[in-house]
This record gives structure tokens, C-alpha cells and sequence, in this order.
């Protein structure tokens, strides 16, 4: 069986979850949906980053200690990820002891290896990105990402000697051309490797909320340097539970583009210093952006959004969950840039969800109920439909295979389209009782149970009651995908349900 491992970054706990951080996690269960569905073994991993100065300054602004806000905190991860119906398998926490053990066994290995040593650090430093930065990479002394006025640091810190590792990375690089996607993103980390690498500083003695070095008691690991080990940690590496042998290198992180120089620079020399294979696999996806801004805690902070508006919670409330995860994963494609509004969602949501998917169910069972005695007839072998259900497949299958959820659903909801144009043209609706009939409900229905299938990974609660309604047991999520996807799987025996509308529409103030 194919193994299949799938990482989101770890969320700082500084502040509460925000659609952003939804963006990247919805995509990341979609993938881990997706790879089930094919059959895979598969390990969906997400977590929360919880060392740092970021942190611990959240706390002491909060009045309590660094261990009461990362739980406190933590947990409001995982209940967004709850609403969310996020199905992953593992949720990593960096202030666990199996975590400790990892970090130590592996920057020992590194240490070790003689790619550590020790060195006074001076330069400027970005609390909010947790990162240094040259006079020349800042913006005149600011921050380029976050616009604030960055520290000046001087310690005397463990440096990790990335410099050696330019010239084994190009090969890396070389030897694997699908190590970065997109495309673009790949040329982005070469040309960071390419600009010349500078050792980093990766321990701190002016903090103590961290991971201690084992070599050092007097200094605790910079947090960046231990979240990304959080990926090992998560397959007991260095640990009595090792199963690095089984889950890695094979493995895909999905991250940010604001993170790609850790994940695509540090990452893979970090490990080729542990002694490791780096991970084969970084996907790099774009920001959700409000008015050409990133969506973020610091643009909340400022006024220009709500919090509580852009919380996954509140918005799963007012849209429904699936309504939202559609639209993260439909609106734009992943590697770009999206814009995200309320009014993007309500017009995702009226047209695709209720006017589209909504209307072909209800359409479809109440036929059924009033011309077929409830009872959902079977697909003809041969149909126009069976065509058009096969290119969404075989399009679907082929987009969510290379990470292109948008792609999957755009063949999905082609299906849809082609199956209401089917309606229009034998409207069944003006059809007599009989044979013909028959035939095109079942052939609609078995459209409507691939198209479940297909957007199972995208939208598995309401996948599951369309299956329920159209009278099959389980749920599609439950199905193997290459014996499921085949046309002519829909029975006549099954006993249709009309039920309330699946997407009620959303009333638009100029309607
Ligand atoms: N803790 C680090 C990651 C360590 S991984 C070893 C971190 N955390 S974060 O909370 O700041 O961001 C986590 C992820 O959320 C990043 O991939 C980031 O791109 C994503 N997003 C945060 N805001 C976002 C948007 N507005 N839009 C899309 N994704 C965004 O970085």
C-alpha cells in the first residue's frame, strides 16, 4: 500500500486562528481526503508552534505564563479545525516531551556532524516573523513583511553552518525537479541558494522559553529551528517509535510563500546535516489577501479586519462548513495569490452550491419521488452522460493527483453542469411514467453519485448526505476511488430521500 504524508505548518499561538491559516489547512485535508479515498496509508499532520519570543511576549501581555497561553491557545487550533471537519490524524504540539526528544536527537546528530559552532550574533531581528534580517534585506530598518521597526540583537549564539550547503543543495535541487511546486516558487528557493547562504544563529540565551540545547545548558533553540524538526517528531525520529523508514523522505509539507525560504533552504540542508534525505516534497501556496493586503493578526491588530469576522468559527457559522471550505479551495488556484471576501463566498456559494449542486439534487429527487415511486432507477450502460462523467473523472483524478484542488473542482462541477443541461434537454419533467424515463433519472442519479465522489475530498459532510439522500449506505469518503469512479455502480434498488434544500440561498441585499 502507498504511503502518504502530509504536512501543514505549525500555527503560532500568539493569537487566534484566522481563514488564512484555514486556507492552508483546508487544502492540506483535502490532500489527505483525496490520498484515502485513493487508498493510501495515509498521515495528515498539523500542529502548533509554540516556543519563541513571539509567544512568550503574547503571554506577558495576557498576564499569564507562556505553558497556560500556548494551551489556551492551542486548543482554539484545534476547535477552528473541528468546525472545519479537518480530519488529521496527528496534531503536534512543540511543547510535548516527544518533541523535546527529537529536536535533541537530531541537532545533536548535527552538531555531531561538525556543522555547529559558536560565535557572537549581531544584527536586526523581526519578532513577528521570528527572523533576522541585513540592513540591505530590510526595508530601511523595518520589516519587509510586517512594517515594524526591527530589533537590534547582539549574542553570543550556536550558529548552524549553512553556508556549506549551497552547492550540495543545487544538486538536490538538480537531481529532483518536483522538490518545489510551483514552478516559480522552485526558481525563487534556487535563487536564494544561488544569492550566497550566511550561517544562522540558532540558539538564544536572552529567552528561556524553548527547547534547551543539550550541549549548552545556558542557551534554549531558536524557535524556528525547532518547529521545522516538528515534521520528524510527528514519525518518532531519534525515538523508541521511530517510523522515519516508513514516512519519509516521500513526504509533502504545504507551506505559505512567506515560509519558503525555511522550508525550501534550511529544511533540506538541516537534514543533509542530521544525515538525512530531505523531505521530496514542498508545495507552496499563496496568501489570502483583503483589500491587496495579507490577512493577518497584525492587519486585525490595525483595524482593517475584524478578528472575529475572518475566525474560521464565525465564519462555518454564517456559511456552513462546507460552503466555506469550497470556496477556499475553488476560488483560486494554489501557488497565486486570492482575494477573499464575504461577498466572494455568497456569490461562490449562490451560484456553484445552491444554484448549480443544490438545484440538480433537488430537481433529480423530486422526479424520482413523484415519477419513479422514490425509488432511484439505474444508469443505461451507454449515455451522452457516461462521456461527459468520465472526462470529470479522468479531470479530476489527474488535478487532484499534482495538488490542484481548484482544478478538481472545476472538472467536478463540469459534471454538474453537463448533468442540469441533460435535465434541460429530456426534461423528464414533461416525460410519462415508463422506461425512458427510467432511464434518464438513473442516468442522473449516477451523475450525481460521482460527482459526490469526486468533491468527497473538497466537501465531505454535505458529499455524504447527497450519497444518504440518493440512497446509498456509508458515505463516499468510505469508498475506494478506482472501483467507485466507474460508471454503472448506482443500482436500481435504492430508495431516494427529498429532504430539506442543501444550500438555501443566501438573500443578496439588491436582490
Ligand atoms: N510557525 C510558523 C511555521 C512553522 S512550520 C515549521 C508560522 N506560523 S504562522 O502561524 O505565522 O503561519 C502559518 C501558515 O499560515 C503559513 O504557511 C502562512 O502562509 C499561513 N497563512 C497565514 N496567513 C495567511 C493568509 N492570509 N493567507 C494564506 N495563508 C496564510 O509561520
Amino acid at each position: 500500500m502507498a504511503h502518504y504524508y502530509i504536512t501543514t505548518p505549525i500555527y503560532y499561538v500568539n493569537d487566534a486562528p484566522h481563514v488564512g491559516h484555514a486556507y492552508c489547512t483546508v487544502n492540506a485535508d483535502a490532500m489527505a481526503r483525496w490520498h484515502r479515498l485513493l487508498g493510501d496509508d495515509t498521515k495528515f499532520l498539523t500542529g502548533t508552534d509554540e516556543h519563541g519570543q513571539k509567544v512568550a511576549d503574547a503571554a506577558l501581555k495576557n498576564g499569564v505564563s507562556p505553558r497556560e497561553w500556548t494551551d489556551r491557545t492551542s486548543r482554539r487550533f484545534r476547535e477552528a479545525w473541528d468546525a472545519l471537519d479537518i480530519s488529521y490524524d496527528d496534531f503536534i504540539r512543540t511543547t510535548e516531551p516527544r518533541h523535546y526528544e527529537t529536536v535533541q536527537k537530531f541537532l545533536t546528530a548535527v552538531y555531531e556532524n561538525g556543522y555547529i559552532y559558536k560565535d557572537v550574533y549581531q544584527g536586526l531581528y523581526c519578532v513577528s516573523c521570528e527572523d533576522y534580517y541585513t540592513r540591505e534585506s530590510s526595508d530601511d530598518g523595518r520589516c519587509p513583511i510586517h512594517g515594524r521597526v526591527l530589533s537590534e540583537m547582539q549574542e553570543e549564539n550556536w550558529f548552524f553552518r549553512l553556508s556549506a550547503f549551497a552547492e550540495p543543495l543545487e544538486r538536490y535541487y538538480a537531481e529532483h525537479p518536483g522538490f518545489v511546486t510551483p514552478e516559480t516558487k522552485r526558481n525563487e528557493a534556487l535563487s536564494f541558494i544561488r544569492g550566497g547562504l550566511r550561517d544562522i544563529s540558532i540558539t538564544r540565551t536572552s529567552i528561556s522559553w524553548g527547547v534547551p540545547v543539550p550541549w549548552d545548558d545556558q542557551h534554549v533553540f531558536y524557535v524556528w529551528y525547532d518547529a521545522l524538526i516538528n515534521y520528524l517528531t510527528a514519525i518518532g525520529y531519534g525515538r523508541e517509535d521511530d517510523r522515519t523508514g516508513e514516512w519519509w523522505p516521500t513526504s509533502h509539507h504545504l507551506v505559505g510563500k512567506e515560509i519558503l525560504r525555511f522550508h525550501c533552504v534550511w529544511w533540506p540542508a538541516m537534514c543533509m546535516a542530521a544525515g538525512l534525505e530531505p523531505v521530496s516534497h514542498v508545495q507552496v501556496h499563496g496568501w489570502l489577501l483583503v483589500g491587496g493586503q495579507k490577512l493577518s493578526k497584525t492587519m486585525a491588530a490595525e483595524g482593517a479586519v475584524k478578528l472575529t469576522d475572518i475566525a474560521p468559527v464565525t465564519l462555518t457559522d454564517e456559511f456552513g462548513v462546507d460552503a466555506i471550505r469550497y470556496y477556499l479551495l475553488r476560488e483560486t488556484s494554489l501557488g497565486n495569490d486570492g482575494d477573499f471576501s464575504h461577498e466572494g463566498i455568497t456569490a461562490r456559494y449562490n451560484t456553484d452550491l445552491a444554484n448549480n449542486l443544490g438545484n440538480l439534487v433537488a430537481r433529480v429527487s423530486t422526479i424520482v419521488a413523484s415519477k419513479c415511486a422514490g425509488r432511484g432507477p439505474a444508469p443505461e450502460p451507454t449515455s451522452e452522460l457516461r462521456v461527459a462523467a468520465e472526462a470529470a473523472v479522468a479531470g479530476a483524478r489527474e488535478a487532484w493527483n499534482r495538488f490542484a484542488p481548484q482544478h478538481a473542482l472545476e472538472a467536478t462541477w463540469g459534471l454538474i453542469g453537463a448533468t442540469n443541461a441533460y435535465l434541460e434537454s429530456t426534461a423528464p419533467w414533461k416525460m410519462e411514467p415508463g422506461d425512458a424515463l427510467e432511464a434518464v433519472m438513473g442516468n442522473a442519479l449516477e451523475a450525481i453519485r460521482l460527482v459526490s465522489l469526486l468533491a468527497t475530498p473538497a466537501i465531505p459532510r454535505v458529499c455524504a448526505t447527497i450519497w444518504s439522500r440518493i440512497g446509498l449506505d456509508g458515505a463516499p469518503g468510505d469508498e475506494v476511488f478506482d472501483t467507485a469512479a466507474q460508471w454503472g455502480r448506482y443500482r436500481a434498488v435504492h430508495e431516494i430521500h427529498k429532504g430539506e434544500p442543501l444550500f438555501p440561498r443566501i438573500k443578496v441585499s439588491d436582490e
